[in-house]
């Protein structure tokens, strides 16, 4: 028994001594210009979904779109399981925002999971996805947060439970960057762009994508009007999922977010609202979602029947 307990305690020391294992924020200084800090924009606001999960989404409009004035606060709880974990104020307020880190910090905070105290961040700040992204969008991205105008919102320290506490202090770990892929490419850059869309819509099991089951839908979320909402099935299934679907029509559907009937239609407690990102991917361009479209085309048809929506359904956790 004394045994088992000088061993708990001897790992649970390892774990916080080892970990996290990324090393000091890089020594960087990024020089904005005006097409950087557009890139940026288009990224934050896009296929990112920087500005999705850090300001608030107004819940009584159709697929919930952006509340101006709320860009870059915080302050949506993402813990479901893990504990309380809110989206942190990334505006350029110097004391409850990013204003006082430098651009290493923010950089590391974004590709390795580490904040400007060396604290972990936990995944669901998903910087195991942007460590995989080309370096130069990073960049730009930060450049495009520097303008964030400032918002005083102080967002409380995560909490975590245990064994997630510890579990979460091995993630965070050194970027492994890849090039942005040449436009010639679609079916690439389709998957470059399209890194949120397979986490929202295939299966995982203990956050691994469950093989030959990539984006068949089916994934849970709360509804932003109760209820429960499953992800569709985007593969070329001709039956389930969207194989009969033209590239017209994937980027009108997105397109038909912009319009103003749609972008104005209240939703009631209750009413089906879904929390797909809609009108954020409503503005990124045709080309790009032209590419997301070749690339699920490319992918392995599953069949798999979803029903989107269960009013009373209520999330397992
Ligand atoms: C799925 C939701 C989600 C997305 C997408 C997301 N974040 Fe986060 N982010 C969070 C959460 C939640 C936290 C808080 C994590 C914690 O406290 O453990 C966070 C923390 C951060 C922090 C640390 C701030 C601090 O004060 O510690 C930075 C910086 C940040 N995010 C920037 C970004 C940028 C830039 C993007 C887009 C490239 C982005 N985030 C995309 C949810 C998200
Ligand atoms: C935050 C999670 C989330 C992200 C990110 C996300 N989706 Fe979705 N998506 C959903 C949910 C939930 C639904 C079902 C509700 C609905 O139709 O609005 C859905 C529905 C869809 C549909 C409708 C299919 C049909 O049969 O009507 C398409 C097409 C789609 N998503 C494509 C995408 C693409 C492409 C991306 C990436 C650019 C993406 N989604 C990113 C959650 C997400």
């Amino acid at each position: 028994m004394g045994l088992i307990v000088v061993l708990l305690i001897a790992g649970y020391a390892y774990l916080n001594i080892k970990y996290p294992d990324v090393g000091e924020a890089p020594d960087l200084k990024i020089t904005a210009s005006p097409e950087m800090i557009e890139r940026g924009r288009y990224l934050a606001n896009g296929f990112a979904s920087c500005m999705d999960c850090h300001s608030h989404r107004d819940a009584d409009k159709f697929a919930g779109p952006l509340i101006p004035g709320t860009e870059g606060m915080g302050g949506v709880d993402f813990g479901e399981g893990a504990g309380t974990v809110i989206a942190k104020n990334i505006t350029s307020d110097k004391e409850t925002g990013l204003g006082n880190w430098t651009d290493g910090e923010i950089f590391r905070a974004i590709t390795m999971g580490v904040d400007k105290n060396g604290e972990i961040l936990g995944p669901m700040m998903p910087y195991p996805l942007f460590g995989k992204m080309d370096e130069n969008d990073i960049k730009a991205i930060i450049a495009y947060i520097r303008t964030l105008p400032p918002v005083k919102n102080k967002i409380p320290e995560h909490e975590l439970k245990f064994p997630v506490n510890l579990i979460f202090r091995t993630i965070p770990s050194k970027p492994d960057f890849r090039k942005l892929p040449d436009k010639s490419n679609t079916v690439a850059t389709g998957e470059y762009y399209g890194v949120g869309c397979k986490f929202c819509h295939s299966p995982a099991e203990k956050g691994d994508v469950i093989p030959g089951k990539e984006f068949s839908g089916g994934v849970e979320f709360p509804g932003l009007k109760g209820g429960i909402i499953r992800s569709a099935n985007i593969s070329p299934d001709k039956e389930t999922g969207i194989g009969n679907w033209t590239k017209e029509q994937f980027i009108k559907k997105f397109r038909s977010y912009l319009e103003p009937e749609i972008v104005n239609l209240k939703v009631n407690d209750g009413e089906f609202n879904s929390i797909m990102p809609w009108t954020f991917f409503a503005s990124c361009s045709d080309e790009d979602l032209g590419a997301i479209y070749d690339y699920l085309m490319a992918q392995k048809p599953v069949s798999n029947k979803v029903v989107k929506y269960e009013p009373n359904g209520v999330l397992q956790q």
